[in-house]
């Protein structure tokens, strides 16, 4: 079973092995991260999915004023399409309506099928893009989710 809490210090050598599996050359480095963990609960809000001891996905969300940001949503290839990046999502977007958030926005390569298609599961619409942002000249779409609705 998937159990799902705040991320800590400790959680900082899982979290950058993972993102180095799923990011490859895109990976935040150990101090990227460790700067996430250091501002969660003032400017962040990291979680983590834990399958026993193995983390199986984390997740980020900055809050500036009235704004939240989804930095990160990420799952090991092999614990894919069984829910664990809805239910990090939708802890995330609680979480920014706790934090006063009005809307959620979030950056994702226009090829990234998986994402764009679970963020849109959830509301998300796009609002504008950066053109040939990302490597090989993709670019990226930017979403938002007003959450003047609850959760
Ligand atoms: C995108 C990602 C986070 C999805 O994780 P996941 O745990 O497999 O997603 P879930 O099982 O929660 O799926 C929720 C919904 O997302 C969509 N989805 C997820 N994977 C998909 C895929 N490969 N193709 C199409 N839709 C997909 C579906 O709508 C799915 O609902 P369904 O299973 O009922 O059809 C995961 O593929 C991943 O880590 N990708 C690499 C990192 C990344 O691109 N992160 C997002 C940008 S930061």
């Amino acid at each position: 079973m998937t159990a799902y809490r705040a991320a800590t210090s400790e959680d900082l050598r899982a979290i950058v092995e993972l993102e180095a599996r799923v990011f490859a050359g895109a990976a935040w480095s150990v101090e990227s991260v460790g700067d996430e963990l250091a501002c969660h609960g003032v400017t962040r809000h990291v979680l983590v999915a834990k399958e026993g001891d193995r983390l199986v996905g984390y997740a980020s969300l900055m809050f500036v004023g009235d704004v939240g940001d989804v930095q990160r949503v990420a799952v090991d290839s092999s614990h894919r399409r069984q829910g664990i990046a809805a239910d990090l999502l939708i802890r995330l977007l609680e979480e920014a309506a706790r934090k006063g958030c009005r809307s959620v926005l979030l950056e994702v390569a226009a090829d990234n099928e998986a994402a764009l298609s679970l963020y849109r599961r959830f509301g998300f619409t796009e609002i504008s893009r950066r053109l040939r942002y990302y490597p090989g000249d993709v670019d990226a779409v930017v979403l938002a989710l007003p959450l003047d609705q609850p959760v």
